[in-house]
């Protein structure tokens, strides 16, 4: 279920998030004021319940709402020592009943659950019931013992393909060459069935050893957003976290020995779909060719970058979050995202850190690389804002990579150059220091620079 919370105490989200998310399946969605409620529920037409604080803010909300059809149900939120009012300022709007304060979140589900009971809050499937798989994927799982569906919009499902039905490449050119499907979904609890297929084709394709460098590539950055959509919905299980090695397998099969970068950065760069999964795989692909130029040509080395680059950004989700770099930007996009958002960005190294740290068999680094991944040599990083005398060496590599995919993605390097790279970057002479001096001078543009 998807609720939208008005609230200015934003600090109680998680509490929230815990309790309503835990017990009703669904999403919480924090904003602390009118516009910022306006917005969201603008874009996102699956609310199915708003949580209202009394207020200036939760009335201008509430007219807001009688100006909407198909009106949301909703419960207001009373300053603590309020006496519940029981009124009816809005007789249109269909008011679930009253709380004295956010912090009774036990009277908050209690009400919840008896209107579902009572049929005031429609239970109907969230976003959250499906699972989003790029077609590329699904064709490699068949026949598929799940039924497949298309989305027509943010709650409206349809299947295309019953249980077992062959998904072959007549399908593929048909919906996602003329039709442009990209995605397919599947009901969340018959994903299992499919990450268990699918970890065994994705093992046997790591096993043979098939396919050239670039089909390698992009198959595992298709994999990356599969991975990244399954982490949130079902956390890291050990199959996923099957999937997420044989992918990176499949990247280190794919640097090879001996990068080829300029190669194959174009044709990923032109393949890999959303910008989440190509920079995560050209990271990969560029910080293995500064390692080798740096002569740590290692295999152990580009396994470690490779994981990194799989990793540092899995908890966003694929979204627009993880095209922004610096809490600067962060900034500059304060009013597009939502306060959780904003908390998602700014804890998402340290948070791909930990699960990695948890993980069975991965080598000592990677961690520090993905906690470190958005410090600055100038210190203007986060989230400990180190210096680039503290920056671990390896993670100053992939941060001149990660740097680099972001600059030949969206500025042009064969119009723009190395200077701009540096300034945009702000390696001033001062603080770029160590492997972040050495990795900048072995810098070399993936596409055509000046
Ligand atoms: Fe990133
Ligand atoms: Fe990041």
């Amino acid at each position: 279920m998807e609720i939208l919370v008005l609230h200015d105490k934003f600090e109680l989200w998680e509490m929230a998030r815990f309790n309503l998310e835990g017990k009703f399946h669904g999403k919480v969605h924090w904003v602390t004021n009118y516009v910022q409620a306006v917005d969201h529920l603008l874009e996102d037409n699956a609310v199915q319940l708003i949580l209202c604080q009394e207020g200036i803010d939760g009335t201008k909300l509430l007219k807001y709402l009688l100006s909407v059809e198909g009106k949301i149900p909703y419960i207001l939120v009373l300053g603590q020592g309020k006496a519940a009012s029981g009124s009816q300022a809005f007789p249109d709007l269909v008011k679930l009943g009253e709380v004295t304060s956010f912090k009774e979140l036990g009277e908050i589900v209690d009400l919840i659950e008896r209107s579902i009971e009572s049929g005031a809050i429609e239970d109907r499937q969230s976003d959250d019931s499906f699972c989003r798989i790029k077609t590329e994927l699904l064709l490699k799982v068949i026949p598929l013992e799940a039924d497949v569906y298309i989305r027509l919009s943010q709650i409206k499902y349809v299947k295309m393909f019953r249980k077992g039905r062959v998904f072959g490449q007549e399908d593929l050119d048909k919906y996602q060459g003329r039709k442009k499907i990209d995605y397919f979904y599947l009901k969340m609890e018959e994903v299992a069935g499919f990450i268990g297929q699918f970890q065994e084709k994705i093992t046997a394709m790591v096993l043979t050893e098939k396919g050239s460098r670039f089909e390698r590539a992009i198959t595992a950055a298709a994999i990356t957003e599969v991975v990244s959509e399954l982490h949130s919905q079902l956390g890291f299980s050990p199959e996923v976290q099957k999937i997420a090695k044989a992918a990176v397998d499949m990247t280190v099969q794919s640097v090879g020995k001996d990068p080829q970068l300029k190669e194959i950065y174009s044709m990923i760069r032109d393949q890999a779909g959303s910008y989440f999964s190509f920079h995560s795989i050209a990271t990969a692909h560029v910080a293995c060719a500064l390692a080798a130029k740096l002569e740590w040509p290692s295999e152990s080395t580009f396994y470690k970058l490779s994981l990194a680059a799989f990793f540092h950004d899995i908890h966003l989700r694929g979204g627009m979050l993880s095209e922004i770099d610096t809490l600067e930007e962060l900034q500059q996009k304060s009013a597009t995202l939502s306060n959780e958002d904003v908390e998602t960005f700014k804890g998402h190294p340290l948070a791909a850190a930990t699960m990695i740290r948890n993980m069975k068999e991965v080598p000592p680094d990677v961690d520090l690389i993905v906690s470190q991944h958005h410090e600055r040599p100038d210190g203007t990083g986060f989230p400990k804002g180190l210096t680039g005398h503290h920056i671990a060496p390896l993670a100053a590599l992939f941060i001149v990579a990660h740097d680099l995919v972001k600059f030949t993605t969206f500025a042009e390097p064969e119009k723009a150059g190395f200077n701009q790279f540096v300034r945009q970057f702000r390696y001033t002479k001062d603080h770029t220091v160590g492997t972040f001096r050495k990795a900048l001078m072995a810098v070399e543009f993936p596409v055509d620079g000046k």
